[in-house]
């Protein structure tokens, strides 16, 4: 088993590539804490795991709280005796028009996404670095890279997070600790249910697809997984994008 031993924190870790990057990370012998606001997927995701045999405990909280992403570490600490990963899923988007879009919804992004990221790194920081190990794996998107009508707040927040985490491997590169972040495409996820299966953008976007569909989130999890694992062990500080060859295009 690739994460034997390993014990990773997932924020975001109740629904879409979140819980399924905690599955595969526990069926790859982590013990694994997810965090996210709503306590019943956070539930699930762990019923999932130790139906399974794995282990997994779950913190409800806020990214966007330091005193929460504190807790989250804490209590890992106190539950699991150790920390080696941490994934940053927890985000938000928010496609509102630059014109339309009030400041209440650009800080929301910003301080879920950005914010979030940020806080959830710092909080794991200092056990990883008093371990000299630890790997972490942050989550932006296609759109952090690749401009598109409506994604202004989203995509400078997921441009923010691919800059921090490159800061983060350098600061850490000689204690042991790698950065890494994963740029994922249009994947299945409660996130893009708000496109109806049937409706013409839906189709538009997979149509400009080269892959010709929407990705899962399991087919992200082995990304995340990977970045986590010591077969990745020379890598940091890089973004890996996984999106069916949008950006190739
Ligand atoms: N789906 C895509 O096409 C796609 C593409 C590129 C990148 N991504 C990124 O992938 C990540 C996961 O998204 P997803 O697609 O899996 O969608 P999702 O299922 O909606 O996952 C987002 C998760 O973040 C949690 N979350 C949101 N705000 C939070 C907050 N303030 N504090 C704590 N947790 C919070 C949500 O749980 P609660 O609501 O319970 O807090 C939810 O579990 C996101 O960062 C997203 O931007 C997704």
């Amino acid at each position: 088993m690739k994460l034997e031993g390993k014990v990773a924190i997932v924020t975001g870790g109740g629904t879409g590539i979140g819980s399924a990057a905690a599955l595969l990370m526990a069926a790859e012998g982590a013990r694994v804490c997810v965090s996210g606001r709503r306590p019943s997927p956070l539930a699930a995701t762990v019923d999932a795991i130790t139906s399974a045999g794995g282990q997994a405990m779950a913190v409800s909280g806020n990214v966007a709280s330091a005193e929460d992403t504190q807790r989250l570490v804490q209590d890992t600490l106190s539950t699991f005796g150790r920390l080696d990963i941490l994934v940053t899923s927890a985000g938000t988007a928010n496609l509102t028009a630059v014109a339309d879009m009030t400041e209440s919804e650009w800080d929301e992004t910003l301080e879920t996404n950005l914010k979030g990221t940020f806080l959830a790194v710092k909080a794991v920081l200092p056990t990883m670095v008093s371990q000299a190990s630890g790997t972490i794996v942050t989550v932006s998107s296609i759109l952090g890279q690749r401009g598109m009508k409506g994604a202004a707040a989203y995509g400078a927040s997921k441009a923010g997070i691919e800059q921090f985490t490159k800061v983060v491997a350098l600061e850490h590169a000689g204690q042991g600790i790698r950065a890494n972040t994963i740029a994922p495409g249009w994947v299945e996820t409660p996130m893009t249910d708000t496109l109806p299966k049937d409706s013409g953008l839906r189709k538009f976007i997979s149509s400009r697809i080269p892959a010709g569909r929407f990705g899962e989130p399991e087919e992200i999890a082995h990304a995340v997984l990977y970045l986590a694992s010591d077969e990745a062990c020379w890598i940091t500080g890089t973004v890996l994008t996984i999106d069916g060859g949008w950006k190739a295009q």
